[in-house]
């Protein structure tokens, strides 16, 4: 047989050259981020005409196709880890975690099972081991699994909830949920099969934290039709304002009607390395479960999120299946294989970046980040409330604050006020100078910001604000 050719290969020298050459670019991309700006905006028809064509039958040269996605791929993404990125749940990742993502990629690391990769499993084992102790929960009982994201740890979190408590028949399961939960819980419980009658969304206070009067209402209700309620999600930093549900309450609620207790830290729990964080945060070792995401404010870079559980048995009892193809490779009970604690079997070594920065910078720089990003939100939240243009309407909580334009000099009703923050968040938003959308709460169109870069400084802020007034003042009812 003809010796095969087509083995997708580079020289030594070219690999060297292409690898540089990504390097130089994340490096320079890391340097000059701040000074570039966040926000990305083309068209389909834009983009199309880029980008669309055919597979190509023959090859290219690698250092054209390199230039190329340099030139004009990454340069169209919005920067997630921009200091005037404020929306959504922003990025700030770091450089040692993403060269960690590029050894982990590298090497191709399989994190499915101890017998291909002990050192990754074990060094899964030891960073679960660091986040179950910083959250409280048993650290010899208790384990979890690194995800792509916090939405597949919830639905992780929620398939074994109903797993232990409702066994095969889920029948007449009934699961609860704030109406200020992350959508990815519903998107859960709906990819779970529940029927829209056994899904309860529980109002929320005035606070925006689960009412405790109306849960215990439905849950008592529930029984009385013959419902077994099984799971109950709460938030410990709502993606919204930052808020996080009274958790001690709703542990001993679950804790008496025998109910799994989740709570999606997905957003907040990070907040947990700060002491002030760790006092709003009190009750979440309670959790059987709890959805914590690294990639967000752990300072990570995608995909990482994690499931935390107070006793391993049950991701186990939930998730080990044994093939005849993976009976070779079992080994003994402490060598742990992650395809038995979740959904993936093929899984890359998420583990490595976090157990590189965490070793790189120590905990303590960490701590410092997070608590210097919730006290940037409280001097926000003071300089609004000082000045003559703007209004609060949720408080800075866990780096997260809500407001509007709304001037004393003018009176506006409600009605105008949505209509002329929608307007400063659309306009800000075309000078792709920050990233500041809106959000509705207690249904006022208000403007969110999500401070958990450390590099967002004060200044940011106020040059922000500064161009949101000289655009308001472009509004018809300013002028
Ligand atoms: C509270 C909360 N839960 C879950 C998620 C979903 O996480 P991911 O986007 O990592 O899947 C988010 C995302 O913002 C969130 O804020």
């Amino acid at each position: 047989m003809k010796k095969n050719t087509a083995t997708l290969q580079l020289s030594k020298e070219e690999m060297r050259a292409y690898g540089y050459q990504v390097v130089d670019a994340v490096v320079e991309h890391f340097e000059t981020q701040n000074e570039k700006l966040p926000v990305a905006k083309a068209s389909r028809a834009e983009m199309d005409h880029l980008f669309l064509e055919e597979a190509p039958e023959n090859a290219t040269d690698a250092k054209q196709v390199l230039d190329f996605v340099l030139k004009e791929v990454v340069t169209q993404s919005t920067i997630v880890s921009h200091p005037k990125a404020f929306s959504f749940v922003p990025g700030p990742s770091n450089y040692i975690s993403a060269m960690a993502d590029t050894l982990a990629t590298g090497f191709n690391i399989f994190s499915g099972g101890w017998a291909a990769s002990p050192a990754a499993a074990e060094l899964e084992v030891v960073t679960l081991n660091w986040l179950l102790k910083i959250f409280g929960f048993p650290v010899k009982k208790g384990g979890g699994i690194f995800t792509s994201g916090g939405s597949l740890a919830n639905l992780t979190a929620i398939v074994t909830a109903r797993r232990i408590k409702c066994g095969d028949d889920f029948s007449n399961a009934a699961i609860y949920l704030s109406d200020q939960a992350h959508s990815s819980n519903i998107k859960a419980i709906r990819i779970l099969g529940f029927r829209k009658e056994q899904i309860r969304i529980i109002p929320t206070n005035t606070e925006f934290k689960f009412s405790i009067n109306k849960l215990k209402n439905a849950i008592a209700k529930d029984r009385l039709e013959g419902l077994k309620p099984f799971c109950l999600i709460a938030t410990a930093g709502t993606t919204n304002t930052g808020t996080v549900d009274p958790l001690t309450e709703i542990a001993a609620i679950c804790k008496k009607e025998n109910i799994w207790f989740h709570i999606d830290g997905a957003y907040g729990g990070a907040a947990i390395l700060s002491k002030d964080g760790k006092k709003m945060l009190k009750g979440i070792e309670k959790a059987d479960s709890l959805t914590v995401d690294p990639h967000k404010w752990f300072y990570q870079p995608y995909e990482m999120g994690c499931l935390l559980v107070r006793n391993i048995a049950h991701l186990k009892g939930t998730f080990t299946e044994t093939p005849e193809y993976l009976k070779d490779v079992e080994g003994n009970k402490s060598e742990i294989n992650f395809y038995d604690h979740g959904i993936q079997l093929t899984r890359r070594f998420r583990a490595l970046k976090f157990y590189m920065s965490i070793k790189t910078f120590g905990l303590k720089e960490f701590r410092e980040a997070i608590t210097y990003n919730i006290k940037l939100a409280e001097e926000v939240e003071d300089c609004l409330r000082t000045s003559p243009y703007w209004e609060v309407i949720s408080p800075a909580t866990l780096a997260v604050v809500n407001f509007r334009y709304n001037p004393i000099s003018h009176k506006l009703n409600e009605k105008q006020l949505d209509e002329l923050n929608q307007y400063i968040s659309e306009k800000v938003v075309a000078t792709q100078e920050a990233l500041l959308v809106t959000t509705i709460l207690h249904g006022q169109t208000v403007l969110r910001m999500c401070l958990i870069n450390p590099r967002t400084t004060m200044d940011d802020i106020k040059e922000t604000f500064k161009l949101c007034n000289e655009i308001a003042k472009t509004h018809k009812l300013i002028q």
